[in-house]
């Protein structure tokens, strides 16, 4: 059994459905981010798991109890919230103590357990300085020991790093997921930063418009992803879209909006007529000054040297497609104007549900 389960959980505000019936497992331990755009309802998921506003339908289970009609308090779940509230006028001692106080612990319990959390987020030397003292990262770790330190079975975060430059926000992606290994802590974590979900998660649900898109690991929502949402959510992608014009065994016809045709091969029995994006990863893509089968003809519009890859922009089928390669020593260099072709693998695309708008 799932640690946590949310079922069909409905959130309106002034009736407007804001979350709209969304249903999702957690295992214990383990670590979900949820991700999307502005405004699609990851805190407002994060308010209601904690307990801070009540939902208009669905439930939340925590080890197959409904905990709906819980408390904010009796819950035992820490959250480090957008930003971040610590308390000004209070010492990180006193900030991480806080939740313990509250729950009438032993000075002496207290003093320990502060100590510990003070050790496992690194802010030793620190104690008695206030929020204004400290730097942004550091803030950072006291509103993540607060949290910690009441021992919750479930951590919320809602958009914890962003306000870290990326540096520390990578060193911070670092330790966040190491402390939450090394005490097996079941986590959300909300982001719109998608290389932030893909290093920490080890599931990632993509949410837009108060609906999850979809859930799975990092490495199936970037290799199978859904649809064209999810697929330029994370990463960037090249769609053809249009309409299937004929099937041939596994070749295909694709008519675009510009009435090109494009042929691909695809595995998937796909219907005549079907509205469709052939999506490819700009890192999947081949370059060559040879045409090959099914290759697309293109005029290299852009060149981007990225150190360790090369951006190419190809004016292709009536659009511009991007492809990115790897700067290996003996690898071809194209020029502003050069005539190429662009080939891939059939398994390096994907065949999407396109529901016909751009
Ligand atoms: N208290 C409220 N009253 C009315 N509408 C609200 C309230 N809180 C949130 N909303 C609306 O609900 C929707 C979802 O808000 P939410 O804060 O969950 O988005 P989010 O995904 O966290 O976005 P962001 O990435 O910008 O933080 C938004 O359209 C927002 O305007
Ligand atoms: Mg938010």
């Amino acid at each position: 059994m799932a640690f946590l389960s949310i079922k069909n959980l409905t959130k309106k505000y002034d009736g407007n459905t804001v979350l709209d019936s969304i249903s999702l497992d957690i295992e214990k331990g383990s670590f979900l981010s949820l991700l999307g755009p502005s405004g699609c309802g990851k805190t407002t998921t994060l308010r209601l798991l904690a307990g801070f506003e009540k939902c208009d339908g669905g439930i939340i289970e925590v080890n197959g109890n409904i905990i709906n009609d819980i408390p904010v308090y009796s819950r035992n779940f820490g959250m480090v919230f957008q930003s971040y509230a610590l308390f000004p006028h209070m010492t990180v001692e006193q900030n991480i103590a806080y939740g313990l106080e509250q729950r009438k612990m032993s000075k002496k319990d207290i003093k320990e357990e502060v100590a510990k959390a003070i050790e496992m987020v690194r802010l030793a030397g620190y104690e008695k300085r206030r929020p204004k003292q400290l730097s942004g990262g550091q803030q950072q770790r006291v509103a993540l020991a607060r949290a910690l330190v009441i021992k919750p079975d479930l951590l919320l975060l809602d958009e914890s790093l962003s306000a870290l430059d990326k540096k520390l926000r990578v060193e911070m992606q670092v330790e966040l997921r190491q402390i939450q290994k090394k005490i097996g802590i079941t986590t959300i974590f909300v982001t719109h930063d998608q290389e932030e979900a893909l290093t920490l998660s080890d599931r990632i649900a993509v949410m837009k418009a108060g609906k999850i898109i979809q859930i799975g690991t990092p490495e199936e929502i970037y290799e199978t992803p859904k649809d064209t949402f999810v697929a330029s959510f994370l990463g960037q992608a090249n769609f053809f879209k249009g309409s299937i014009a004929e099937k041939q065994d596994n070749i295909y016809a694709l008519r675009l909006k510009n009435d090109g045709v494009m042929r691909f091969v695809s595995e998937k029995n796909i219907q005549p007529g079907q509205l469709s994006a052939i999506t490819v990863r700009p890192e999947k893509i081949e370059v060559s000054r040879q045409a090959k089968e099914l290759s697309l003809k293109g005029t290299v519009l852009f060149v981007t040297y990225v150190g360790d890859t090369s951006i190419y922009r190809v004016d292709s089928m009536g659009q511009e497609v991007i492809v990115q390669r790897q700067n290996t020593g003996n690898a071809e260099k194209y020029d502003i104007g050069d005539e190429v072709y662009l080939s891939w693998e059939p398994e390096n695309s994907l065949v999407l549900e396109w529901d016909g708008e751009e």
